[in-house]
């Protein structure tokens, strides 16, 4: 059996996603969003190249983005993750932590001062969670936990809703608006 309590992981390192703005990506993450752009590099490969960037995301990680250029590409590439694979755009997404409420409504003035309205907040109960898109049709959130007793389980409480019958999944509306 795993031991929960120590993954073979310490944190993400960094995620990485591919863009076709490397200006609009830079502008939103490192402006809009106030995270540092800590690396860039260049690489030739496969008769093209590509640049790889990353933004500091706090605790050394990082989110990093690759502009690709006749590296192995479809000429039609999806940079978005979710709509891209016919999914709704909420499915596959990027949540950064933050640690306090106010810490949250801090970023979302940030946003706001920095040119970004109509953000999507979300009280999930035991998080509450902001919601913006970034040029490439990710979807980007800022979580907070809010109650950590709500989000802990012990692994058998996890399997049991993890294989919870269909027809024993109840409606759930969460508190939402525009902030
Ligand atoms: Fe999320």
């Amino acid at each position: 059996m795993p031991d929960s309590t120590t993954p073979n992981s310490k944190s993400v390192h960094h995620i990485a996603y591919t863009t076709r703005d490397v200006e609009a990506t830079y502008d939103f993450y490192s402006n809009k969003l106030g995270l540092p752009l800590i690396h860039a590099e260049n690489t030739r490969a496969e008769g093209g190249y590509f640049r790889h960037f990353f933004f500091g995301i706090g605790s050394g990680e990082a989110i990093a983005f690759f502009e690709v250029n006749g590296v192995g590409e479809e000429v039609d590439f999806k940079t978005e993750i979710s709509t891209g694979l016919g999914l709704p755009p909420w499915a596959n997404h990027i949540a950064f932590r933050l640690d306090t409420l106010e810490e949250l409504s801090d970023q979302v003035k940030h946003m706001h001062d920095n040119g970004l309205g109509d953000i999507l907040e979300i009280n999930h109960g035991w998080c509450t969670s902001i919601y913006t898109e970034d040029p490439n049709g990710i979807t980007v959130e800022f979580c907070v936990t809010t109650d950590p007793d709500g989000f802990e389980q012990t692994e058998e409480e996890a399997l049991r809703q993890l294989r919870l019958p269909a027809s024993e999944i109840r409606e759930h509306e969460p508190a939402l608006r525009l902030v």
